[in-house]
C-alpha cells in the first residue's frame, strides 16, 4: 500500500457541527433571482416562488443552514424595503453587484419561507455599514418578538403571526472592506453597540456573530477578539481559493493545466494554516473556547464565465472544484472542536456553486456531489484520521476525515493526484470491519456538468476495494473523492 488512513473507534473527537455543511446565498447575480427564487407567476415549477427543482436538490444534500442577504450586499440592505405588498416595495440599484435593479421581491418573508422549505436554519447577516442600530434592533423584533408592538403588528399584517425565532445573527459583513472600511477597534465598538440592542425575545437566544478577518489579517482577529470577544458567540473568517494565490490573476474556471490544478489545491490547503493561526489568537482572549469560529465564505473564485456580466460572478465548476471542496470540508471536520459553521460561497450560480441554472434547466456541479458524499458527517462524532502518504507540490496526496454516528463509521477521502491511482489502506481499530459500502466521484480534472451534458460527473457505487485482515484496501483513481461506510 502506498498510502494509509488510520482511524480508531476508541479515539473520539468533538461532534462535527452539521452547520459546517452550510451555504451562502447573496443578492448577487442569479443566486437569488433565477437561481433560488422565480416568483409565484413563473412558468418554472415553484412553490410560493421557490424553484422546486433547486429546493429538492438542496434538500437531498441536507443543507443545515443558509446565510443571507450578503456578503457586501448585506451592508446596503434595508430590511423594510423587502416586506409588504410587492408592488410597493422599494427599488434600488445593486451597486455592489452588476448595477442591476433590485426590486426587493425577495425579502425577509421569502427568505424564511425558503428556509422552511429546505428545513434549514436561517442565518441573517445584518447591516452595520449603512444601517442604524434602531433598524437592526427592529429587524430582530420583527422576526422574533411576540409582543403587541407596532413593529410586530406590521409582521401580522404581512401575513405571519408566529415569530420565526431566528437564531444566527451576523452583525456586519467584511466591515474591514465593503462593509464600511473600518479599523478593528472601531468595528469592535460598533459590534458592541449594535449587539446591545439586538434583544432576545421569548425563549429564543440570538447566536451573535461578529465580523472576523479576511484571510491572514491576524491584527483584525486580535483587535476584534480583544474588545468584542466576550460579547459574541462566534467570529467569522473569509478565505477564497484563487488558483495562483494572486487576486489579480484568478484564472479560468475550466481552462487550466495540471500545474494550475495543483497550485489551486496548494492554495486551498492554506485554510489549515489560517484556522490554526486565528484559533491561536482567539485562545488569547477566550481560553475556555466559548467563542466559535465560522468560515462563512469559502470556495474557489475564478474569472467569470466569458460573455457573462462581470458583476454576477458566474463560473463553471469542474472536478478541480470537487477536490477543493473535499480538502476544505476535511479540514473543517478535523477542527470540529472549534469550527462551528462554514458556508460555501455560494449556493446557486455564483462562485463555487453547488447548482447552476439556465431558465428552467438545472445542473448539479461536482461540488454538489461532494456535499452529498460528506453529508453523513453532519452531527457525527469526529474520529481523528491519521494520513500517511506521498506529497505533491508541498501538500499530501490524500486528504481524509472520519466520523461515527449511530453505529455507522463514515470515512471521506480524496486522491488529489491529477491522474494517478493510489492504493490506500483504511485501517479502523476498535471494531470488526464488515458491512462495507462505498461511493465515488471521479473524473478527469476538467470534467464538469453542463446544460447539454448534465450527468457527465456523478456519484457511482465504488467497488474497487477488498476487506482484508489489515483493513480496507482501496484503489483510488486520480482526482477522486470517496465515501466509505462501515456499519459496526
Ligand atoms: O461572495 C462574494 C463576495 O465576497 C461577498 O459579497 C463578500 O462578502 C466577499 O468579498
Amino acid at each position: 500500500m502506498s498510502a494509509k488512513i488510520s482511524v480508531n473507534l476508541a479515539n473520539q473527537g468533538a461532534v462535527i457541527n452539521k452547520n459546517i455543511y452550510g451555504h451562502f446565498s447573496e443578492h448577487l447575480g442569479r443566486c437569488i433571482y433565477g437561481g433560488l427564487f422565480v416568483g409565484e407567476d413563473s412558468p418554472i415549477p415553484n412553490k410560493n416562488g421557490m424553484r422546486t427543482d433547486v429546493v429538492e436538490a438542496l434538500k437531498h444534500i441536507q443543507v443545515p443552514v443558509l446565510r443571507w442577504p450578503g456578503g457586501c450586499f448585506a451592508d446596503e440592505y434595508h430590511w423594510e424595503d423587502g416586506i409588504g405588498p410587492k408592488e410597493s416595495r422599494k427599488r434600488m440599484v445593486n451597486t455592489n453587484w452588476g448595477g442591476v435593479v433590485e426590486d426587493n421581491s425577495f425579502g425577509t418573508h421569502e427568505f424564511l419561507e425558503l428556509c422552511e422549505q429546505l428545513g434549514c436554519e436561517p442565518y441573517i447577516n445584518a447591516n452595520v455599514g449603512s444601517g442604524t442600530v434602531r433598524e437592526m434592533a427592529e429587524w430582530v423584533e420583527y422576526l422574533n418578538s411576540e409582543g403587541d408592538s407596532t413593529v410586530v403588528k406590521k409582521r401580522w399584517a404581512n401575513g405571519r403571526h408566529e415569530p420565526w425565532g431566528v437564531k444566527y445573527w451576523g452583525v456586519g459583513n467584511e466591515s474591514w472592506g465593503c462593509g464600511g472600511n473600518m479599523r478593528p477597534e472601531y468595528y469592535a465598538d460598533e459590534f458592541r453597540r449594535f449587539n446591545t440592542f439586538c434583544r432576545n425575545y421569548g425563549k429564543n437566544r440570538l447566536y451573535r456573530i461578529a465580523c472576523g478577518p479576511n484571510v491572514d489579517d491576524w491584527a483584525w482577529m486580535d483587535g476584534v477578539m480583544k474588545v468584542a470577544g466576550r460579547h459574541c458567540n462566534a467570529i467569522t473568517l473569509h478565505y477564497y481559493t484563487v488558483p495562483s494565490g494572486v487576486w489579480e490573476k484568478k484564472g479560468s474556471a475550466t481552462e487550466f493545466d495540471t500545474a494550475e490544478y495543483y497550485s489551486t489545491l496548494k492554495h486551498t490547503h492554506k485554510m489549515e494554516k489560517l484556522l490554526k493561526g486565528h484559533l491561536a489568537i482567539m485562545d488569547k482572549y477566550d481560553p475556555k473556547h466559548r467563542v466559535g469560529l465560522i468560515v462563512d465564505e469559502w470556495g474557489t473564485w475564478y474569472e467569470v464565465e466569458p460573455g457573462t456580466n462581470p458583476g454576477f460572478l458566474y463560473q463553471q465548476n469542474t472536478m478541480r472544484d470537487a477536490m477543493v471542496a473535499a480538502i476544505n470540508l476535511n479540514i473543517f471536520n478535523s477542527h470540529a472542536d472549534r469550527v462551528v459553521m462554514a458556508n460555501i460561497a455560494q449556493t446557486v450560480n455564483v462562485l463555487q456553486s453547488v447548482i447552476l441554472t439556465d431558465g428552467d434547466q438545472m445542473v448539479k456541479t461536482p461540488t454538489y456531489h461532494v456535499f452529498d458524499l460528506y453529508k453523513a458527517h453532519q452531527d457525527a462524532t469526529l474520529l481523528p484520521a491519521e494520513v500517511e502518504c506521498a506529497e505533491i507540490e508541498g501538500f499530501r496526496q490524500v486528504t481524509a476525515s472520519a466520523s461515527e454516528k449511530d453505529g455507522v463509521i463514515t470515512m471521506t477521502a480524496a486522491n488529489l493526484h491529477a491522474d494517478k491511482a493510489e492504493k490506500v489502506l483504511l485501517e479502523i481499530a476498535g471494531c470488526d470491519v464488515k458491512n462495507v459500502t462505498a461511493r465515488i466521484l471521479t473524473g478527469e480534472i476538467h470534467a464538469k456538468n453542463t446544460f447539454e451534458d448534465q450527468h457527465a460527473v456523478e456519484i457511482a457505487e465504488f467497488t474497487d476495494f477488498t476487506v482484508t485482515e489489515a483493513g480496507i484496501e482501496m484503489n483510488l483513481p486520480g482526482c477522486s473523492v470517496v465515501e466509505v461506510t462501515v456499519r459496526v
